[in-house]
């Protein structure tokens, strides 16, 4: 019986530990974020519902293309709680993706937020690796209408392999999903992780490091 009660106490806390590893469900109708607040908490503090505006819930800047002309010819423009504080404790993000010829986005992960990505207009190879089975890689190219699942956590990548722009639209499952972009953490960490450390463990040549690191 008392075996039995610490079962199920185990069983229920790591439900608990799972759930707050996700953006919670409201109490309440909407939990309009007070982006001045200097309040501390896991996600943002609500407005008084009584201040709430329409503007709170409103974006505007899907209806240009953003600005491609970087070293990776893509730009992302995210509608998140950042700039929408209405979307505070929804667990959602959408963004608008686009790519010149060529133009793709680096190998990153969302630490918070499942992925679905749908092309609008061209051609993109979206794709991306487990952890199990072992770093197998999955991947499609997306024509017009076509829409892709991206799971959690999982290093992907997109690429433009049309002839001309593409433009595509992600959604995802969390307010503040965070990108980690892989060549950044490895070799842009501030402060730098040790040379010599690297160069073993990506089994390149010390000054090829050290040209990655001064580059990110
Ligand atoms: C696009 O970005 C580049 C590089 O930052 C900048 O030089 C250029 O003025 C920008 N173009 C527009 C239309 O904002």
């Amino acid at each position: 019986m008392a075996q039995n009660s610490i079962f199920f106490c185990i069983l229920a806390l790591g439900f608990v530990g799972i759930s707050y590893a996700f953006d919670t469900s409201p109490l309440q109708d909407f939990c309009v974020a007070d982006l001045r607040s200097t309040v501390r908490i896991n996600g943002l503090p609500c407005k008084d519902p009584a201040t709430v505006v329409a503007d709170d819930f409103f974006f505007r800047g899907f209806n240009s293309a953003g600005n491609t002309s970087n070293a990776y010819g893509s730009s992302v423009i995210p509608m998140n709680v950042a700039r929408v504080p209405g979307l505070n404790t929804l667990g959602l993000t959408v963004a608008r993706l686009d790519f010149s010829p060529g133009g793709f986005v680096p190998p990153h992960l969302h630490p918070r937020g499942t992925e679905i990505l749908t092309v609008l207009e061209g051609s993109l190879e979206v794709g991306f690796v487990t952890s199990y089975p072992n770093y197998k890689h999955y991947s499609k190219v997306l024509e017009k209408g076509d829409a892709f699942v991206v799971p959690v956590g999982l290093v992907h990548y997109q690429r433009n392999v049309g002839k001309g722009k593409t433009v595509a639209f992600g959604i995802v499952n969390s307010q503040n999903a965070g990108i980690t972009v892989i060549s950044n953490a490895v070799f842009g960490a501030k402060p730098a992780i040790n040379t010599d450390y690297l160069s073993r463990a990506f089994q390149l040549d010390k000054k090829i490091v050290q040209g990655l690191q001064a580059k990110f």
